[in-house]
């Protein structure tokens, strides 16, 4: 019996972290690790993951030349990444943890960066998109455009915060909690706030740890 347990631990020990065995196709998939559903569905995409990647994530890909990179020792409890039609990116940087619920989403060949050791809560949405058209009532021009999404090194984005189109948030910035921010946010170290976030504190940094 004792020998029996002893074997498993040790076969548990050196099970192999990374599981590539799935055919993507036209696709390239590089270091895939367990817990990441992947379902792509056309040509020329990329998905790549640095080491350490601990959590679960789904990676739903619909159309050509899309890119995902994930940096090295990420985690995400519980995380959707969705990109379709073509051209787009969703890049993370290394270090950067995710509650649950946490969903990235880019379309129309834009792209969602984030920086190295940005810690998102849970429930935080992030799309450069809104779906659906505002058109102008006489000419018919499509008002609302994708746009592309920056969030810079260390940025600490609060549970169920909102990130919308057009955002880029500097180094060091906190995003209070259930907060929604659409546009530029040029100076580091600042707190943002409300429904559009304000600035309401300047010169600040952030440690996770309670110090
Ligand atoms: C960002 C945060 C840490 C800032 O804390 P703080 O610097 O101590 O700020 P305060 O609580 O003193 O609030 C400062 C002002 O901003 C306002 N404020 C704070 N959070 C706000 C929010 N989410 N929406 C609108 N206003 C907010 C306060 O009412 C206060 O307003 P006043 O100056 O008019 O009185 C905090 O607001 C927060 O969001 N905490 C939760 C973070 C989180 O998601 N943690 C989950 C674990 S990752």
């Amino acid at each position: 019996m004792f020998f029996k347990r002893q074997h498993k631990k040790e076969s548990q020990k050196t099970k192999p972290q990374k599981s590539l065995s799935k055919d993507y196709g036209e696709n390239e998939v590089v270091d895939l690790p367990k817990n990441i559903r992947l379902t792509i569905e056309g040509k020329n995409n990329r998905i790549v993951f640095g080491e350490k990647f601990s959590g679960v994530l789904n990676i739903s890909i619909v159309g050509d030349n899309n890119l995902v990179q994930i940096g090295r020792e990420c985690n995400f409890k519980k995380a959707t990444i969705s990109i379709s039609t073509n051209d787009g990116k969703i890049i993370i940087g290394d270090n950067t943890t995710c509650g649950s619920n946490c969903q990235f989403r880019t379309k129309e060949g834009r792209s969602i960066r984030i920086g190295k050791d940005c810690m998102f809560s849970s429930n935080v949405h992030v799309r450069t998109y809104d779906g659906h058209s505002i058109l102008d009532a006489k000419s018919g021009e499509r008002l609302n455009s994708s746009q592309d999404i920056v969030i810079g090194n260390h940025v600490w984005i609060g549970f169920n915060s909102i990130v919308l189109k057009g955002t880029k948030i500097a180094d060091n910035c906190i995003l209070s909690a259930a907060s929604l921010v659409s546009k530029e946010y040029g100076e580091q170290g600042c707190v943002l706030a409300g429904t559009p976030a304000r600035v309401i504190r300047e010169g600040v940094t952030w440690d996770r740890k309670i110090i």
